[in-house]
């Protein structure tokens, strides 16, 4: 019985255990909520982005209309995002760069101008298994490339959780969009670009993936006075071979 209510308690807290990532990481000091990053919609509810269509997908501010300050990084150097909490649903993660022409403050990222930076994606093993490294840690911390060119960027975080993403439009997407001013870079090309939204269609198989290889079953039976509870667990659907990071490939400089 009680093991029933624990699982019963943790399901009721996975369908409110959602984040955002309010904070970088620079010369190992967090930055405070909102300051260096753009507030998202979500700041309150943490809700997710679910439409890949939508131009929340890119930084998730049309409703706050946020302004940032710009913290300055140096190319070569470790960046990091930090969550209001942990990355707590199983999935993968991106994170996209974009170059402002002038001052990152008036630069919204239309068109493709957007190249990935870094990702963390699922580990698989041919069918026995799949795990998600990125699931339950705090934040992510990458090096900015040495050769980026100087000058101010938006840096987008999107942690893509899959617990759900069986059906078409189940994927949750977590972002937000930091402002850095990038000193002391290269002469590189990042690329591919792309353009966010229009990245991705939803129907990617790292983004419409069932990875729940088991779905449990609760039975509640009634007998004299005792109340008895079977649990079980049925394997549905197979463990995904492999696994596609969605987006472009790594522009590592
Ligand atoms: C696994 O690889 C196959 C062959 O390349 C591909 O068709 C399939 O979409 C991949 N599955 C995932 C989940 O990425």
């Amino acid at each position: 019985m009680l093991k029933a209510i624990v699982a019963l308690a943790a399901l009721v807290a996975s369908v409110s255990a959602h984040y955002t990532f309010p904070s970088l990481v620079v010369n190992g000091q967090t930055t405070p909520a909102w300051v260096n990053v753009r507030k998202t919609n979500n700041f309150n509810t943490q809700a997710p982005v679910t439409d890949v269509t939508s131009l929340d997908l890119r930084c998730y501010d049309t409703q706050t209309n946020p302004t940032a300050q710009t913290i300055t990084v140096s190319a070569g150097s470790p960046l990091g995002i930090q969550s209001d909490g942990t990355i707590y649903h199983p999935g993968v993660v991106n994170v996209y760069m974009a170059k402002a022409p002038g001052d990152v403050n008036s630069f919204a990222g239309d068109g493709a101008v957007w190249f990935k930076v870094y990702e963390i994606s699922a580990v698989t093993n041919g069918g026995q298994s799949i795990s998600f490294p990125a699931e339950g840690v705090p934040g992510v911390t990458f090096t900015v490339p040495k050769n980026l060119p100087s000058g101010q960027y938006l840096v987008r975080m999107e942690a893509i959780a899959l617990h759900v993403a069986q059906s078409y439009g189940g994927a949750q997407f977590y972002i937000s969009c930091g402002q850095v001013n990038v000193v002391n870079g290269g002469s590189g090309t990042p690329g591919p670009l792309v353009a966010i939204p229009g990245v991705y269609t939803g129907y990617e198989p790292g983004i419409l993936i069932n990875i729940n290889v088991g779905v449990a079953v609760l039975f509640l039976l009634h007998r004299s006075e005792s109340l008895m509870m079977w649990h079980f667990f049925t394997p549905q659907y197979p463990i995904p071979k492999n696994y596609t990071q969605p987006g472009p490939p790594v522009w590592s400089g």
